[in-house]
């Protein structure tokens, strides 16, 4: 871990100068659930804030202080957009304008489970065509170990500009957890690492402006495993314990109490959960970018194939579950009213990406179930052909069978328990009811 101070160019001393005195313009291309929380904490730290978006309805809101991310209020937008600190636009030549870029564009799968590159390789055109000596870039979309030196370095060097001296280059992966109130971007740490010493030192010195902890490593590599271990971590240990949920209810036993107890060891166990099956933009996408990376090296990443494996049975598993409720119930599912509570893919967010929830409904509905769902948080879902408006909680009494995907807070599970006639919970928001009527996973 870098922590001396490396010697720098002429350049570097003037961008850390304009950086500690806020006079740098910062810029944010991308602006999601990523991007948007970043350009606001450097707003708030007192930059000049440019985020660029393709998007003319996402620059539209930011312009108007309407915030579409469920992290950043509209109450903390408004006034960084009222006072000039923070403004959007779609148009790339305001880089020409701008000291530091940080890239935050999506990094989805290809049907084939390859990386799709082309979020990053465009906007860094775009960046490139208005490029200048001077410049700060960090990459912060998730990827494959490699990318930033790579695949990016190539495209900002073409004019001859030289890395860590012309201009300077890092990695930062970005760690936030939407919908989580005790840890948002301006208090997770931030790693950093540089395509050379002078770069991790100018990325290190601009993120601790607007961030409480910084984490410099040794190099854009380094940062750029540093996500992938941690999404692969939680990929494999949720597919263990969704293999633990399958293995539980062949034999009868309750998962749930058996991770209760688990977790009363106060040392070497961490506890996951079981669910119907991974969802969001990173944890069912990322590890494939490293396995697709090591493939290249001629190692097979067995690990991530097995727990994607499992995690991709969940949705099948649940639905399983919910044939078999009906038929103990004596109804087949064919014809059967079922109401899928939750649809985002996590408790208490509007994100629907990659959600098992989708692929639960789908299911469903291909074994002749009449689906609907309720999702205070998602009033209307596209499904293949579909075209669904969530129903209010209280349909729950009209239903056939409930089944709990998502466990938002806002939820009366009580009330449910009393009116369902049948609840298939998937996530064991009933924790503590008994009733002949709940099936746990
Ligand atoms: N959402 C999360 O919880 C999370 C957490 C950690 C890491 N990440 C990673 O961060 C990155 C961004 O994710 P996100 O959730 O913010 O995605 P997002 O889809 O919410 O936002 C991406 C934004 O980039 C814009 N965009 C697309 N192409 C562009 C281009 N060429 N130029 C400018 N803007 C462009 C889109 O219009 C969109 O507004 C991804 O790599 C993701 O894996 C996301």
């Amino acid at each position: 871990m870098p922590t001396t101070e490396v010697s720098t160019s002429r350049t570097a001393d003037i961008l850390e100068e304009k950086i500690r005195s806020r006079r740098a313009r910062v810029g944010i291309v991308g602006l999601g659930y990523v991007g948007l929380p970043l350009a606001v904490e450097f707003a708030r730290a007192g930059f000049s804030v440019t985020g660029i978006d393709i998007s003319e309805e996402k620059t539209r809101r930011v312009n108007a202080g309407d915030s579409y991310v469920g992290d950043v209020a509209g109450a903390t937008l408004a006034p960084l957009v009222e006072s000039g600190k923070l403004r959007a636009t779609t148009d790339f030549s305001a880089v020409l304008e701008l000291d530091t870029v940080n890239i935050c564009v999506p990094t989805p799968l290809r049907k084939t489970k390859d990386p799709d590159m082309s979020f990053i390789v465009s906007s860094c055109q775009e960046i490139a065509r208005h490029f200048h000596a001077g410049m700060l870039v960090i990459l912060e979309s998730t990827t494959y170990p490699g990318t930033t030196d790579e695949l990016v370095l190539p495209m900002l060097a073409k004019g001859g500009l030289e890395v860590g001296r012309d201009f300077f280059l890092c990695f930062s992966p970005e760690r936030v957890d939407p919908g989580n109130p005790r840890y948002q971007t301006v208090n997770i740490p931030k790693v950093v690492g540089g395509s050379t010493p002078a770069c991790t030192q100018v990325g290190r010195l601009f993120y601790s402006q607007a961030l409480h902890t910084v984490v410099p490593v040794g190099s854009t590599q380094v940062a750029e495993m540093v996500k992938l271990l941690e999404n692969t971590f939680r990929m494999i240990n949720i597919g263990l314990v969704n293999e633990m949920a399958m293995m539980c209810a062949r034999m009868g036993i309750d998962v749930w109490e058996v991770i209760d107890a688990a977790a009363t060891k106060p040392f070497g166990y961490m506890p996951f959960y079981p669910g119907p099956g991974l969802g969001g933009h990173c944890i069912p996408i990322d590890p494939f970018y490293l396995s697709w990376k090591t493939r290249q090296a001629g190692i097979e990443a067995r690990f991530i194939e097995l727990a994607g494996y499992i995690n991709g049975q969940m949705p099948h598993f649940v639905v399983d579950k919910v044939q078999n409720a009906l038929n103990d119930a004596g109804k087949p599912v064919k014809g059967s009213r079922i109401l899928v509570m939750g649809v985002a893919y996590k408790r208490d967010i509007e994100d629907v990406r990659e959600s098992p929830a989708l692929d639960v409904l789908l299911l469903l509905q291909r074994l002749g179930g009449v689906i609907s769902y309720s999702d205070p948080h998602v009033p209307e879902l596209r499904l293949e052909g579909l075209r669904l408006q969530s129903v209010p909680q209280e349909a729950a009494a009209g239903a056939d069978c409930v089944v709990i995907v998502t466990d938002h807070k806002s939820f009366d599970y009580g009330r449910l328990v009393e009116r369902a006639p049948l609840i298939v919970d998937t996530r064991n928001a009933l924790k503590g009811a008994t009733s002949p009527k709940i099936v746990r996973l």
